[in-house]
């Protein structure tokens, strides 16, 4: 079977390795890919929105499997393409892909659904955004509704820094069209959690829980980021708590979708904040989670590819999704100064550590996210570099991710030292 698998990303490297896995024989190609995709895939020079160049590239290449990684292709409407082209992918199409793309639009889904979500107001001119957050109490969130990777919520304590915020949105243009709508809404103090599904549009299956470290600081401090590491099971969440963001979130938004005309095919994540024993949606994605995929995918037990394929072809309520009982943990390797400014293009020395191992009982897997290969060696070319991930039974699986991050070298590494500090206590 011909697979291509969109993005660059330690997710992709991830979804690459579950593939290969699969009792099905297959050819795998990755558009664009990184550099240790390079080694388990083909990469494929085509960019995550060049829409047309890639679904030139599935019908010449007769591409049996699509599988997009990313939020931009999606929300590009790549799912609609491919599908008006007689082809195969897995993810949700354009209006779908809407949950992520526009905030707004979410938002008002929630509102419509009834779906508990942060009191909010939209605004589409600084005077008007400006007039409402001198009568708000801080703090309060302010948000750009459009795609924005990761950089456009911002939470402001005071009117003044709201209305440098504002400005900066709708008058310094720094979101462009992403900007043009801006919502306002109430600062939830809580508890925060991703949790995420996978749907055909009919039923629904839920991920095994993980959790993402999004500060770039130890203890939870510092700037948001994509996520600096994850580990799975999340220890903080119950069966309980996972029945009721079942029952009050992802129900009734499985519903709505369909009432609503919107077929919903794919990875639904959502961003969760528990606040007096209710769940908020903060957000939504459409998509797997970077890099809580990466801890949820090795424990994987049942075949990715069939897993793909039910969803494509509406009868997930047949498939048998299943994970092994070890817990595991996903370590980033950055850029030092990612999220901000970093520099790239040091090469990486792994010494002699394989990309596979299994070691006292832990299973080590090293995916490449922002890597590239030239002449046999590998250099730095993105914020988040590596993923080190581990899985087994006992603390050592922590130790063992830190003991191969500290052996894998290259200049300006950054990494947390309190990913998975939770997972065993
Ligand atoms: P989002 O992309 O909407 O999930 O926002 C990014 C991050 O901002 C979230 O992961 C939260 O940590 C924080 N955040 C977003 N909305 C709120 C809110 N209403 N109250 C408190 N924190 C929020
Ligand atoms: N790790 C958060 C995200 O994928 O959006």
């Amino acid at each position: 079977m011909k697979i291509l698998i969109i993005g660059s990303g330690g997710r992709e490297s991830a979804i690459i390795h579950a593939v290969r896995n699969s009792r099905i024989d297959t050819e795998v190609y990755c558009a664009p890919g990184n550099g240790g995709t390079l080694d388990n895939a083909e990469n494929i020079t085509i960019k995550q929105d060049d829409i047309s160049g890639l679904v030139n590239f599935a019908k010449n290449n007769k591409i049996d499997l699509t599988i997009v990684g990313p939020e931009i292709p999606l929300s590009l409407g790549i799912v609609d393409e491919f599908t008006a082209n007689g082809l195969k992918i897995f993810g949700p199409n354009k209006k779908a892909s809407l949950l992520e793309s526009s905030k707004e639009y979410a938002k008002d889904f929630l509102k419509r659904n009834s779906i508990k979500t942060a009191d909010y107001r939209s605004f589409t001119n600084f005077t008007g955004a400006s007039n409402f957050v001198l009568k708000k109490p801080h703090p309060l969130v302010i948000k750009a509704s459009g795609l924005a990777a990761g950089k456009g919520v911002f939470i402001s304590n005071s009117v003044e820094d709201s209305k440098i915020i504002l400005d900066s949105i709708f008058n310094k243009n720094i979101f462009g069209e992403s900007g043009g709508t801006v919502i306002v809404e109430d600062y939830l103090d809580g508890f925060e959690l991703s949790y995420m599904v996978i749907t055909d549009g009919i039923s629904y299956k839920p991920l095994i829980t993980s959790m993402d470290y999004k500060k770039i600081l130890d203890g939870d401090n510092g700037e948001n980021t994509g996520g600096m590491g994850a580990v799975s099971p999340n220890p903080f969440v119950s069966r309980d708590l996972e029945d009721k963001i079942n029952k009050t979130i992802i129900e009734p938004a499985l519903e709505g979708l369909k009432k609503e005309g919107v077929d919903y095919k794919g990875v639904l994540y959502a961003g969760v904040m528990i606040k007096g024993g209710d769940a908020y949606v903060l957000e939504f994605n459409v998509r797997f989670g970077d890099p809580e995929t990466q801890a949820i995918l090795i424990r994987l037990k049942s075949d990715i590819i069939d897993l793909f394929l039910s969803v494509i072809n509406e009868n997930l309520k047949d498939y048998t999704l299943e994970f092994d009982d070890n817990k595991s943990i996903c370590l980033v390797l950055s850029s030092l100064g990612y999220p901000k400014y970093y520099k790239t293009g040091y090469e990486i020395s792994f010494g002699n550590l394989p990309n596979l191992c299994r070691d006292n009982g832990a299973d080590c897997y090293i995916f490449h996210a922002g890597t590239k290969k030239i002449n046999g060696k590998y250099y730095t070319d993105g914020g988040r570099v590596l993923n080190v991930c581990v899985k087994g039974k006992t603390q050592g699986i922590v130790d063992k991710a830190y003991e191969i991050a500290k052996n894998i070298k290259f200049e300006n590494k950054y990494y947390r030292n309190d990913i998975g500090k939770s997972l065993f206590k």
